[in-house]
C-alpha cells in the first residue's frame, strides 16, 4: 500500500503544532520537511530548532529532505532534532556511501534524492546502504510546480536496478492523484505532496484521493 507524506512546506506556518496533529488524524503515513538553503536551491525553509520543537506532538516518521549545499555538516543537527529518516541530494555529497554511513550510524534511514537531471546510476554502488531513494519530480526549491513527466522513465530503472532489495521509492512534486497513478504505477511507495494535500484543508479527502 503506497504511503502519503504531506509537505510542511504548505503548511500553515502560523500553526505547525495543529496541522501534524490535524495531519495525522487524516492518515498521513509520514511528515515531510523540505529543508531548503537558498543556495543549493533558491528557496529558504527551516532549521532543525523548528523539526525539534515540533517532534513530541507526532507519533509518524519525520522525514527529512535536505535540499542543502553541506548537508554533511547538518546531518548530526537533524539526527539530534529527531529525524526518522534523512534524504540527502546525490549532487551535493561528493563521498556519498561515508554520508550514508554516517546518517544510519546515527539511528535514521538513509535516503538520497535525485534532481531530475542526475541519473539513478549515481546510486548503483551504494544500494547496500540506502533505505530510500526520493526521485524529484520537479526541480526542487518550490510547491505548486508542474510533474515531470520525463522521471517516469527513472522511476521504471530505479525500480530494476533495486531488484530484491528492501528500498523504498518515494516521489517528490507535483503530485496530485493523477501523477501519483503514473508514479504507482511504475513503482513509487511513497508519495510526497504539498499543494494537493493542503488544497481548501481537506487533508483526509485529499489523502484519500492520492491513495
Ligand atoms: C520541492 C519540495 C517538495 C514540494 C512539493 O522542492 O521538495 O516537497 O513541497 O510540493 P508540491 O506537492 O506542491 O509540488
Ligand atoms: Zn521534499
Amino acid at each position: 500500500m503506497v504511503q502519503i507524506a504531506p509537505s510542511m512546506l504548505s503548511a500553515d506556518y502560523t500553526a505547525f503544532r495543529k496541522d501534524i496533529e490535524e495531519l495525522e488524524k487524516a492518515g498521513a503515513d509520514l511528515i515531510h520537511w523540505d529543508i531548503m538553503d537558498g543556495h543549493f536551491v533558491p528557496n529558504l525553509t527551516f532549521g532543525p530548532g523548528v523539526v525539534k520543537q515540533l517532534r513530541p506532538y507526532s507519533r509518524l516518521p519525520f522525514d527529512v529532505h535536505l535540499m542543502v549545499s553541506n548537508p554533511d555538516e547538518m546531518i548530526p543537527w537533524f539526527i539530534e532534532a529527531g529525524a526518522d529518516i534523512i534524504t540527502v541530494h546525490a549532487e551535493t555529497c561528493p563521498h556519498l556511501d561515508r554520508t550514508l554511513e554516517v546518517i544510519r550510524s546515527g539511528g535514521c534511514s538513509a535516503g538520497v534524492s535525485l534532481n531530475p537531471s542526475t541519473s539513478e546510476e549515481a546510486l548503483k554502488y551504494v544500494q547496500d546502504k540506502l533505505d530510500l531513494i526520493l526521485v524529484m519530480t520537479v526541480n526542487p526549491g518550490f510547491g505548486g510546480q508542474n510533474f515531470l513527466e520525463s522521471q517516469l522513465e527513472k522511476i521504471r530503472r530505479i525500480k530494476d536496478m533495486i531488484g530484491g532489495r528492501d528500498i523504498k521509492i518515494e516521489v517528490d512534486g507535483g503530485i496530485n492523484p493523477m501523477t501519483a497513478a503514473e508514479c504507482i504505477s511504475v513503482g513509487a511507495d511513497i508519495l510526497v505532496a504539498g499543494t494537493s494535500v493542503f488544497a481548501g484543508r481537506e487533508f483526509h479527502k485529499n489523502i484519500e484521493a492520492l491513495r
